[in-house]
């Protein structure tokens, strides 16, 4: 059985917008797409940017630092097929946004 993890509130990532939570020493972005989370790893693969903080139009999220942009649904890099970001899977237990634990 995998285990979930709580990460957030369900207020605390509106529609629309994102955010950075810690789990560990892990660093993960959560985003609210018209009431569906999704989650990735919140550390930009480009310069170590804050995922989590970047803006969010639709389902693109774009780096605060240099612009790379993202699709939170898969955590693929909008230009470079090779770059993509690990996604975890994420639930909502009613008021909690849970991820499942990754194996270390
Ligand atoms: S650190 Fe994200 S675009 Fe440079």
């Amino acid at each position: 059985m995998p285990e979930f993890l709580r990460i957030a509130n369900i207020s605390d990532v509106p529609p629309g917008t994102g955010k950075e939570v810690t789990v560990g020493d892990r660093v993960l972005a959560v985003y609210n797409i018209d009431g569906t989370f999704h989650v990735i790893d919140g550390i930009c693969p480009h310069a170590g940017g804050p995922l989590g903080e970047g803006a969010l139009q639709g389902c693109i999220i774009t780096c605060p630092w240099h612009g790379w942009q993202f699709d939170v649904t898969t955590g693929q890099h909008c230009l470079t097929p090779q770059i993509r970001q690990a996604q975890f899977a994420c639930r909502v237990e009613g008021e909690n946004v849970m991820i499942e634990l990754p194996d270390e």
